[in-house]
């Protein structure tokens, strides 16, 4: 097998992340300096490649009234969320502790939305007290719930109510949740009911209507469909006399891992608001709550290689990187494209990255053909989503560092955690 030369290596992120003079930089600054001041595992950030995202949609939306709100439990750290918060973004949250960080960054609570099956009573007392923009209710005991928790407060919770429009997304059964059999929403038949009794509810205050159907979506054709599912229930809901002010779509964009060709945002939208266009619903207010999209691609995680372990049936790259920074292979069997920061020349060998966690099951890539010797450094692309945010402490490794990069600056946002930071909260035996 011939070594590909670093630029035939697919690396995922685009212009952002590039081989030069055989090193490969994001934007305008070396990933093997960064990962040397910084230590391994790294997380490592474009903003211009958040902000390029994010200008796909915005894109998509202009001309029309649109709030974007970012999902982020993709990547919930402060200096991602104030990324999107700055340029003009709400925030979807989903756990009391993401609507504690989405205040830090200072964003406009009106602009934040508080999705998810199972809100708590603080939780809900917690939204309501910071004033945010919506709550996304899932279920009739929800309504109620929310209902009581609002009106102990002496105040009217904005809500929406988020539709299973039964639609097959076409994605991993783990993250599809738009189908009659998953846990998510309010099935399509019982939604005018649920706002007939919502609407009577002195603590809710009606204000739109909500799907999400899924995650790492490719194609057109459901986010089409679950459109017109909603649309029609827009207007039963709306012929029965209860007004929406927004419909709030979800997010789901896939992005490209492997040669995966969702479409672009703006393209999308184009498509979406074609139909709300032909459908008399162009001037309504929009929501989304995009994560992956606009993050997944515009991060990679540097690793370095501890060991080889060549076998009789498989040989083992061992790295310093693991399941419990990137948990998506093993949780999904997810692809995440492994290529070396500083390719060498030469024959490669086919190995599994493998992490040093004691499971079978923390592996972050098989079948990979390079040329690695122990000490080089590599980047698992397609990192910026779902992967920190998602970490753990298994096995007692402390958390990754990560760095934004602008153009030729760089910075720490997350420092690397420490053995004392993650014993913090334990106490030594006293019971004897
Ligand atoms: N809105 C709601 C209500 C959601 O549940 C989600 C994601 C989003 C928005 C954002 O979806 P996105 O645009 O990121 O697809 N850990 C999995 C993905 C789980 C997605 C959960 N919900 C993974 O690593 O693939």
């Amino acid at each position: 097998m011939a070594q590909p030369s670093p630029s035939d290596l697919r690396l995922p992120g685009h212009p952002h992340f590039a081989y030069r003079n055989g090193e490969l930089m994001v934007e305008d600054l070396s990933v093997s300096a960064l990962a040397r001041t910084h230590g391994t595992p790294l997380f490592v950030y474009s903003q211009s490649a958040m902000l390029a995202a994010l200008a796909a949609y915005q894109r998509g939306f202009a001309g029309r009234q649109a709030l974007i709100c970012y999902a982020m439990k993709a990547n919930s750290s402060l200096a991602v969320l104030q990324t999107f918060v700055n340029a003009g973004c709400g925030l979807d949250i989903v756990s009391g502790g993401e609507l504690a960080r989405a205040l830090r960054t200072g964003v406009a609570p009106e602009k934040v939305i508080f999705s998810g099956v199972g809100k708590t009573r603080a939780e809900m007392r917690q939204a309501l007290e910071a004033g945010i923009g919506c709550f996304n209710v899932e279920s009739l005991a929800e309504l109620d719930v929310l209902n009581e928790v609002a009106a102990a407060l002496g105040r009217r919770a904005p809500v929406s109510l988020r539709v299973n429009p039964d639609v097959d997304a076409k994605t991993h059964p783990y993250i599809s949740t738009g189908l009659k059999g998953n846990k998510f929403g309010i099935a399509h038949d019982a939604v005018l009911q649920a706002y007939r009794h919502a609407a009577q509810l002195p603590g809710l205050r009606v204000v739109g209507i909500d799907c999400h159907i899924g995650s790492q979506i490719t194609e057109m054709s459901p986010y089409l469909d679950a459109m017109d599912r909603i649309l029609d229930l827009v207007d039963a809901i709306e012929a029965s006399g209860i007004a929406l002010e927004h419909i709030d779509f979800g997010g789901g964009l896939g992005i490209d891992y492997q040669g995966d060709t969702p479409p672009a945002a703006d393209a999308l939208w184009q498509a979406l608001l074609a139909k709300l266009d032909a459908r008399g619903h162009g001037q309504r207010k929009l929501l989304i709550e995009p994560g992956r999209s606009l993050v997944g691609n515009a991060g990679l995680c540097v690793t370095e290689t501890v060991c080889l372990k060549p076998g009789e049936q498989k040989n083992f790259l061992v790295v310093d990187a693991a399941m419990n920074d990137l948990p998506r292979p093993a949780m999904y069997e997810a692809y995440h494209a492994i290529v070396p920061l500083q390719p060498r020349a030469g024959e490669p060998t086919v190995w599994d990255v493998v992490g040093p966690v004691c499971e079978s099951g923390d592996w972050l890539g098989r079948d990979r053909a390079m040329n690695v010797q122990p000490g080089d450094l590599l980047a698992v692309c397609s990192a910026g989503a779902y992967c920190m945010s998602m970490s753990s402490n298994y096995n007692t490794r402390g958390r990754a560092a990560e760095v934004l990069v602008r153009g030729d600056r760089a910075q720490l946002i997350r420092t690397r955690e420490t053995v004392d930071d993650q014993l913090r909260l334990e106490s030594q035996l006293s019971l004897g």
